[in-house]
Parts: structure tokens; C-alpha cells; sequence
């Protein structure tokens, strides 16, 4: 089965008793067993450790992105500590990519360090910069990429043969990008994580996250994690999600031509002083982006000229255009990364890492490109 047909009919089938096209929300806490030697005939005991509806979202995560099996998180955040829980123990050291949502970082240098774990933000751009940063208590690696927010990438088959002769599970964030464009796995990583939040439901109705292992030893310890800690998706955010999977490809599809097609208004605007996305010829790592992703995605930087009053008067003016912390929605949003999703990064890492005071973030929907296009002019114009 190719992509688009995976994305609507993996891991679900008609509701066996009455037929119903869509794997219905089980709303139950538990489950009758037919008799004690028969416990768990059925596969389910108890809703933290597994529910038929958020089942039916970890097999499709699991088909789509390639992988041996999926476990589903209350959010992002929980699937990216599941894997920190997973496979780290206090004393080991782990290497994160130096750019990376903001509560990743900070899940790191306020959490996980007070159990004894260090981190590494190494520039994964650059294998030999991780290369350089691996010690003998290394234990994980997580990349994300494109990274959020200045979209740096992270050569994945580069990073994996690192970690590969190492015995070191590579994870990546693949939120930006989807196993639509990107399938981390086939490039050798072990691990992929998602904000299912984003590209997954597309339309800004729910917080979720999903983990999908290589191999099905790699799932049970996440799987482990799940039922250990509570942390599993609940059955209406699977249901959301796995109607928000079907049309995955088209939305993805859609927002791409609109940002290609908005990152080059901004890129020959007078106002603008520096454009970012990887489908532009003067991204730094466009080789890259074509090499190991089928599409550039739908998120976009810019700064303007003027400094961040003008970016903060931009912001404020734009009225089709949303200013809220989320993307991948079919709803255009604006973000300021500095004062919303990475006000946590500590200041001189954030700018040592190039998330600027004047990053203006966008998140490109599903509306007609012009109207985007000419929302930006309006607000540009009064800048
Ligand atoms: C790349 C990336 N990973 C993980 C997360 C965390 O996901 P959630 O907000 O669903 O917890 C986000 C949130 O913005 C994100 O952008």
C-alpha cells in the first residue's frame, strides 16, 4: 500500500459488532474478562494500560512512520519523557540537538538534570559535533528536524551511524515534517517521536503525542513507560487524531505550496531583512532538505527590518493571521518564539543558537495563499 492509502485505512477496520466505518471512542475505564484463566482474552484490562481507540491510532503511527509498533502519549511532552524515562537512568548523559522546542530544553535542564541525568546540546547539523560529544555514559541521542523554531536540520542516517555501532537509540522529533516528507526510521534512526498536537489532528483540537520504535524490544520499554507513569492518550484525542490522519498528505501538501509560495513574497519584500525555509534555494541546508525529506513543509521564519518593535507591531497587526502558540493547524498562526514557546530557553543559548528577539515564526494553514500574502502586505506596510 502506498502513503495515501495507508494514512486512511492503516490500523483500522468496521467495528466488528455493529459495523461502524469509524473504530468507535471506548469510553470505559475496564474491561469483563471471561473467566480468571482467561484474563486479558480480549487484550484489554484497564484504560491507562491500553484502550482500543488510542490502539487503533498506535497501529496507523506505527505503519506510517514504518516501524514495529506505536505508543500514544497525553501530549508531546509526555512521549518525549517517556523516552528520557525509558532510557535513561541517573548518571547517564544524553546528547540533544541544540535547537528544539522550548520544553524540550526545558525538560531537560529542570527535570530530568535533578535525577542526575546531563545533557549535551550539541549542533547536530554537524555529526562531528556529536561525534565529539559522546562520552562512555552516553545513553540517548534526540534530534529534532526540522527544528523548532530556525528549522536547522539534522543529517538523520549522519546521526544514526553514530549511535548505531554505539548500541545508542537515535530518537527524532519528526513533528515538523510528518512521515509524510520525512520517515526517520528508514534512515536508520530507532526512535520517532511526535507532537501528535500538530500536523497529525491538524486542525487545533487537541494535545497528544506518539512514540514509534524500530523494533518491538524498543516498544515495550516505552510501552512500559506508558502504563507505569499514566501517561497515555486519552480515547477522544486518538479518535480526533485518527480522523486528522486521513487527510495528512493533502493538508501537507497544501500548506507547503502556501508557505513556498509565501516564503517567496517575504523574501523579495523591502522590509524584510532575512527569510527562512528549506525550500528556498538560500536556505543554508537545502541540499539537505531535499535529500533526506519528500517535501519542505509548512513552517517559515522571517525578521524585518527595523528590529523587534517592528516585529511586535507586524504581529499585532495581522488580522487572518492568528497569534498563538501552536502550528501545523489548517488555521495560519504567528508565533514570537522569544516571549511564547521558548520563553524558558535560557537567553544567551537562545541567542548563541540563533532564535532571535526578532524571529517571527509562522505556521502556514490551509487558507488561500493570496489572502496570507496580502494579510502580510497589509501589516508589513504599516511597519
Ligand atoms: C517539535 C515539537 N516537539 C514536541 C512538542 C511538544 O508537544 P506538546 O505541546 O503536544 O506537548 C512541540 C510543541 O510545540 C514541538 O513543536
Amino acid at each position: 500500500m502506498r502513503f495515501n492509502t495507508k494514512q486512511i485505512h492503516a490500523g483500522v477496520e468496521p467495528d466488528p459488532v455493529t459495523g461502524s466505518i469509524l473504530t468507535p471512542i471506548y469510553q470505559s475505564t475496564t474491561y469483563v474478562q471471561p473467566s480468571v484463566d482467561e484474563y486479558l482474552a480480549k487484550g484489554y484490562s484497564y484504560s491507562r494500560s491500553g484502550n482500543p481507540t488510542v490502539r487503533a491510532l498506535e497501529k496507523k503511527l506505527a505503519v506510517l512512520e514504518g516501524g514495529a509498533d506505536c505508543a500514544c502519549f497525553a501530549t508531546g511532552m509526555a512521549a518525549i519523557h517517556a523516552v528520557f524515562l525509558a532510557f535513561l537512568n541517573a548518571g547517564d548523559h544524553a546528547i540533544v540537538s541544540d535547537v528544539a522546542y522550548g520544553g524540550t530544553y526545558r525538560l531537560c535542564t529542570t527535570v530530568f538534570k535533578r535525577f542526575g541525568v546531563s545533557f549535551d546540546f550539541a549542533d547536530t547539523a554537524n555529526p562531528d559535533d556529536v561525534r565529539s560529544r559522546m562520552r562512555d555514559n552516553t545513553r540517548l541521542i534526540l534530534t529534532e528536524t526540522p527544528a523548532n523554531p530556525t528549522l536547522k536540520l539534522t543529517d538523520i542516517q549522519a546521526v544514526s551511524e553514530i549511535a548505531r555501532p554505539r548500541g545508542i537509540p537515535h530518537a527524532v522529533d519528526n513533528t515538523f515534517l510528518t512521515p509524510y516528507y520525512q520517515r526517520p526510521l528508514e534512515l536508520g534512526a530507532d526512535l520517532v517521536v511526535h507532537s501528535t498536537t500538530k500536523y497529525l489532528d491538524g486542525h487545533n483540537a487537541t494535545v497528544g503525542g506518539a512514540v514509534v520504535s524500530r523494533t518491538p524490544e524498543l516498544n515495550e520499554k516505552v510501552r512500559f513507560i506508558q502504563n507505569a507513569t499514566g501517561t497515555i492518550a486519552s480515547p477522544q484525542v486518538a479518535w480526533l487524531t485518527l480522523q486528522g490522519c486521513k487527510t495528512l498528505s493533502v493538508r501537507l501538501d497544501r500548506q507547503s505550496d502556501n508557505a513556498m509560495a509565501i516564503a517567496r513574497f517575504l523574501e523579495s519584500h523591502p522590509k524584510v531583512a532575512k527569510v527562512c525555509y528549506p525550500g528556498l534555494a538560500s536556505f543554508p541546508q537545502h541540499e539537505l532538505a531535499k535529500r533526506q525529506a519528500s517535501g519542505f513543509g509548512a513552517m517559515v521564519w522571517f525578521e524585518v527590518r527595523g528590529g523587534v518593535a517592528a516585529g511586535k507591531k507586524l504581529m499585532d497587526s495581522l488580522s487572518l493571521w492568528t497569534l498563538a502558540e501552536n502550528l501545523g493547524s489548517v488555521e495560519s498562526l504567528v508565533t514570537h518564539p522569544v516571549t511564547m514557546t521558548h520563553a524558558d530557553v535560557d537567553a544567551a543559548e537562545r541567542k548563541r543558537v540563533g532564535i532571535t528577539d526578532g524571529l517571527v515564526r509562522l505556521s502556514v494553514g490551509m487558507e488561500d495563499a493570496e489572502d496570507l500574502i496580502e494579510d502580510l502586505k497589509g501589516a508589513l506596510d504599516k511597519i
